[in-house]
C-alpha cells in the first residue's frame, strides 16, 4: 500500500511517517518530498533555499519534476511488487501550497500532478491537522533555522491549512484527518488505526 502523510509545517508528519514505516516492518521504504532520489535531493536544495526567488509556477514544476523521478525510481516499482511505501508529503502538498495558498488553482494543480505521476495517487493519505499557531510554537521550540517556506510566516501556513481542509473534503475516501495536537504516541495510534482500517 502507498501511504502519504500531509500537513502544514510543524504538524509532526516527519516523526509520524518514520514511526509508521517502522511499524509496517523492517525495510519499508520511507521517502520524503521533495527528495528521495539523487536528482530529487538536488531539486530539494533549490526549492528550500531562502536566497532564491521562485515564480509560483516554476516552483510547482520543480516539485513535480522531483515527484516524477521519485515515482519512477521508487514508488511505482515498490507498489507493483506489492510492497508498502510511506511518503512524507506527496501531490496533495503541491495542491495545498501551490494550488491553494499560492493561488495557482486546486484543480489545475491536481491535473498537473496527475500528469507528473502518471495518474498515481496514494492508496491512503493521512492529514495531520494542527492549528497554525500551535505548529509555529513547535517549530520555534525546536530552534532550527526556517527554510524558504517557513520563513514566509503565518499567513502562508494559515492558507495551507485552509487548502488542506478543502482537499480533504474533495477526497473523503482517500484522505483521513487526524488530530495532531495530541501527544506523539496517541497520534501514532490514530495513524495505525486508519492504516489497519483500510487494509482490512
Ligand atoms: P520539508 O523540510 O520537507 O518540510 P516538512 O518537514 O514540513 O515536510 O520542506 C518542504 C517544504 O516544501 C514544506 O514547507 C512544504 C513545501 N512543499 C510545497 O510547497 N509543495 C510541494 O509539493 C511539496 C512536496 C512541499
Amino acid at each position: 500500500m502507498f501511504i502519504s502523510l500531509e500537513g502544514i509545517d510543524g504538524s509532526g508528519k516527519t516523526t509520524q511517517a518514520k514511526r509508521l514505516a517502522e511499524a509496517l516492518g523492517e525495510g519499508t521504504p520511507l521517502v520524503r518530498e521533495p527528495g528521495g532520489t539523487v536528482a530529487g535531493e538536488r531539486i530539494r536544495e533549490l526549492l528550500k533555499d531562502p536566497e532564491l526567488q521562485l515564480d509560483p509556477l516554476a516552483e510547482l514544476l520543480l516539485f513535480c519534476a522531483a515527484r516524477a523521478q521519485l515515482v519512477d525510481e521508487v514508488i511505482r516499482p515498490r507498489r507493483e511488487a506489492g510492497e508498502d511505501v510511506v511518503c512524507d508529503r506527496f501531490s496533495d502538498s503541491s495542491v495545498a501550497y501551490q494550488g491553494f495558498a499560492r493561488g495557482l488553482g486546486v484543480e489545475r494543480v491536481e491535473h498537473l500532478c496527475d500528469l507528473a505521476t502518471g495518474g498515481l495517487w496514494p492508496d491512503l493519505t493521512l492529514l495531520l491537522r494542527l492549528h497554525p499557531e500551535v505548529a509555529a510554537e513547535r517549530i520555534a521550540a525546536e530552534g532550527r533555522a526556517a527554510d524558504r517556506f517557513e520563513g514566509e510566516g503565518m499567513e502562508l501556513q494559515r492558507l495551507v491549512a485552509e487548502g488542506y481542509e478543502e482537499i480533504a473534503s474533495r477526497h473523503p475516501r482517500r484522505i483521513r484527518v487526524i488530530d495532531a495536537s495530541a501527544d506523539p504516541d496517541s497520534v501514532h495510534a490514530a495513524v495505525l488505526a486508519d492504516v489497519g482500517g483500510v487494509r482490512a
